[in-house]
């Protein structure tokens, strides 16, 4: 369930939607604009630092799931535009401890901020919170469902490196089932015409039918394969941590969890651009971290300009 809905008091010029809860709200015309409006926040914070852009409004960052990178960028973006911000850092220090459901938290936060940024171990969170809220709402990852802000920088890492975000030759891996970023990527990169993707990891992990069928009903080809040389003229290699926290079956990830690694050799002179939204744990070792082609820290890196201009885009100030 998408939620597109839109006051008139809260229009917005330059997005077609009030919150962005999925990433199949972002088709590659929106996010060519999203493109021009992240350079040109890169280029501010290059120029100036800080510029004033939201020093009338109020973000809400709430994050009841671990997070460091997309909490911190978030702040940071807030920071560089100058808003102000409020917080609620996990479920056991707000009223959910009390049993307060989301929706009357979110009633509640709306009336605090200008625009609310939520992370959720719930699927579906997102839309429900989206739904209810009168203010603009950002998904910024339900359970294991969607994370669309990590594909703009995806997609835009992706596309600073390689000038395309059609025929590309894509590995994903090693947990496509649950990983909520290859869930956001993948569908993303399934609408440019061009795209291979081959799914690699452990059988049970592999991605969902729903997905399969979703990305395979663009046009994408999708390949499941148990192994992939990355000398084998593949573009990018898109690898995310096997996600212990979602695990029902913890003898599955025990089991695989050192078993999908990238290593030095597998990487190097490959030309295959590596992407992963972090945190690394197993999935690729430290001595690839120096090689031209690991692009996973410069990747983190884009989150700031990234989520400045998606801020500043919703609240129709971009
Ligand atoms: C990802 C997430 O939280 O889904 N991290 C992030 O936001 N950069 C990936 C992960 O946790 O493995």
């Amino acid at each position: 369930m998408l939620f597109f809905r839109q006051s008139d008091d809260e229009t917005n010029k330059m997005l077609p939607f009030k919150s962005l809860t999925s990433s199949k709200q972002l088709t590659p015309e929106i996010i060519e604009t999203f493109f021009t409006v992240t350079d040109k926040m890169a280029a501010d914070i290059e120029a100036k630092g800080r510029i004033d852009l939201l020093d009338d409004k109020v973000v809400a960052l709430l994050f009841f799931e671990p997070s460091s990178r997309t909490m911190m960028s978030f702040q940071s973006a807030a920071q560089r535009l100058k808003a102000g911000m409020v917080f609620a850092q996990n479920a056991s220090s707000t009223s959910f401890e009390k049993g307060e459901s989301l929706e009357d938290l979110i009633r509640m936060v709306e009336a605090y901020s200008d625009i609310i940024v939520m992370r959720h171990a719930q699927q579906g969170s997102a839309d429900i919170a989206a739904g209810i809220s009168k203010v603009p709402f950002i998904n910024a990852g339900d359970g294991g469902n969607e994370h669309p802000t990590q594909a703009l920088i995806d997609a835009y890492t992706i596309h600073k490196e390689k000038g395309r975000l059609d025929s590309l030759n894509i590995v994903f891996g090693y947990d496509s089932l649950q990983s909520r970023s290859i869930h956001s990527l993948s569908r993303v990169l399934s609408q440019y015409e061009g795209n291979r993707f081959t799914f690699t990891g452990p059988k049970e992990l592999e991605p969902s039918d729903r997905l399969l069928a979703d990305l395979r009903a663009t046009g994408t080809e999708c390949i499941i394969a148990n192994e992939v040389n990355l000398h084998d003229g593949y573009d990018v290699a898109y690898v995310n941590r096997l996600q212990e926290e979602r695990f029902e079956n913890k003898v599955i990830f025990e089991k695989n969890r050192q078993k999908y690694r990238l290593n030095r050799v597998d990487v190097e002179n490959s030309g295959c651009l590596i992407l992963d939204p972090l945190p690394r744990i197993d999935e690729i070792s430290t001595e690839v971290d120096d090689l031209p082609n690991a692009l996973y820290f410069k990747q983190a890196s884009h989150g700031v300009p990234v989520r400045m201009a998606l801020l500043a885009m919703l609240l129709g100030k971009a």
